[in-house]
């Protein structure tokens, strides 16, 4: 007698979710606060607990280290309490860091010194002309970049990294400000090229980019606004295991449906900054 298990897509169609080696930059909240807003969900006004950052980090961090991934740390930088969400600091591939040229003051400082450091790793270092925030904008899918625009990565971006690259560059724009960076609203979940799959919000984009989400990816995994509203969204996956907010249990039993192995971690603290999973993790791509 054989029993049967019940999905959403036909049987053999699915790939089979294998894990890929990651290799990744962090960066411990040794100085994280909140003391500026620079997005909604940032208030100077409410308190926020250091150690309790670092411990939800540590466990982020583990879990990585557990995956079997290389991971990497940056010296925190005081007075620079967002340096925490290193995928802001840059865009690694072919051993190329495209270097970060943040949009508000207060995080400006960060790019030259995420430059620096993937100079002392043996990056080919590409000193930005056009204001970008890194991986928080630009998202590897396949072989081309999704690269998100209106709140902070200017357009003219993605142009200089699409030269710099040599790669597709598709610009998506972001109107929601709540989901102001790409990697707030699109999770790439396999990135493998020819067999995509990313997970996204469409409200957060404006009707044009949901035309090209649905176009590109026409088997994505739509995610509610609840579980987007606790930076579901904001995961990191290595095509099998996929890391995401606790909170997001919708997105869990989506994930699971289609073959992935969710692991939740709670990141609340950092959540106060405006930043989940993804926002802690710069991928290094050689
Ligand atoms: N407080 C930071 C900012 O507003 C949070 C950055 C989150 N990072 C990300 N990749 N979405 O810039």
């Amino acid at each position: 007698m054989s029993s049967v298990i019940q999905t959403d897509e036909q049987p053999g169609t699915r790939p089979e979710r294998r894990p890929a080696g990651r290799s990744v930059l962090m960066c411990r909240p040794e100085h994280f606060s909140v003391v500026y807003r620079i997005n909604p969900w940032m208030d100077p006004a409410q308190p926020t607990d250091t150690s309790l950052a670092l411990e939800q980090w540590q466990v982020l961090h583990d879990t990585y280290v557990g995956l079997g991934y290389d991971v990497r740390l940056i010296d925190p930088i005081a007075g620079l309490p967002d340096m925490v969400y290193a995928a802001n600091g840059g865009f690694v591939i072919d051993g190329v860091a495209y270097g970060a040229k943040f949009t508000h003051a207060e995080r400006q400082p960060e790019g030259p010194a995420y430059m620096d450091w993937f100079r002392e790793a043996g990056f080919d270092v590409q000193v930005p002309e056009e204001v970008n925030e890194g991986e928080g904008d630009f998202l590897l899918v396949g072989d081309g970049i999704l690269a998100g625009t209106g709140f902070r990565s200017h357009s003219l971006s993605h142009e200089e990294l699409a030269r710099i690259s040599g790669r597709e560059v598709v610009t998506l724009r972001l109107v929601n400000p709540s989901f102001y960076h790409l990697d707030t609203a699109v999770a790439v979940l396999d990135g493998t090229p020819g067999q995509e799959h990313i997970a996204y919000l469409p409200s957060a984009f404006d009707e044009a980019s949901v035309g090209v989400l649905q176009e590109r990816f026409p088997d994505a995994i739509i995610v509610n606004e609840t579980d987007a509203a606790v930076l579901g969204l904001n995961s990191f996956s290595d095509g099998c295991n996929v890391v995401i907010a606790a909170r997001a249990t919708d997105f869990e039993r989506q994930l699971r449906e289609h073959g992935y192995n969710p692991i939740g971690v709670d990141l609340s603290e950092l959540l106060l900054g405006g930043g989940g999973v993804k926002c802690c993790t710069l991928e290094l791509r050689r």
